[in-house]
């Protein structure tokens, strides 16, 4: 139960990084697609108006502020403030990476790809920082089945809600 607990703060910076976006373009009104709105010859764009360097840039800042914050306040459950820089920045780019993907495969911006939508940002971010730093001992590959688990179903409980308050068009 302990180490669930500190695998949930470990990862805890990586929702907030994935969250921050929906919230940060809201505020803001407009952004900027990462893509600059290039298509490939697939027909289909490299991203997508769903990823903009705003909503990256507040994803990092505000993820790597969260992990900061539990390190110093709750548990001090980080090494370094660059294992806490790249938990934010490796769900980013596994986000980013996604919408690359579905735009691939030829599913449009907002189209849910299950699975990928909900997890792909956690493994990404976890892998990004094994392969940078070596994950934590305590954290073992039990926890962070059982962790992916509950993201999974949690991700799915937070678009509910996010619809729900008008933050996002569609419940899934
Ligand atoms: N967002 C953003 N920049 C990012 C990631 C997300 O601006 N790097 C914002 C966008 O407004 C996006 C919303 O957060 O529409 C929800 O994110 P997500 O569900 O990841 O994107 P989708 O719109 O579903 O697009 P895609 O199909 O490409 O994943
Ligand atoms: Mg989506």
């Amino acid at each position: 139960m302990e180490t669930f607990l500190m695998g949930f703060g470990y990862i805890f910076p990586a929702y907030v990084a994935n969250a921050t976006p929906v919230v940060a373009v809201k505020l803001l009104g407009k952004a900027h697609p990462i893509d600059n709105r290039l298509y490939l010859p697939d027909g289909r764009r490299l991203l997508g108006d769903g990823k903009t360097i705003e909503g990256l840039i507040a994803g990092i800042a505000i993820g790597t502020l969260t992990g900061t914050l539990i390190n110093v306040f709750i548990f001090q459950l980080f090494r370094t403030f660059y294992e806490i820089l790249t938990i934010a920045t490796g769900a980013m780019a596994g986000d980013i990476l996604g919408a690359f993907i579905k735009r691939r495969l030829g599913l449009p911006q907002g189209h849910p790809a299950p699975m990928l939508d909900q997890l792909g940002f956690l493994i990404a971010s976890l892998l990004l920082t094994h392969i940078l730093f070596t994950l934590p001992q305590w954290l073992d590959i039990f926890t962070i089945i059982l962790l992916l688990v509950l993201t999974f179903a949690m991700h799915v409980g937070t678009n509910l809600f996010a619809y729900s308050v008008g933050l996002k068009d569609r419940w899934y």
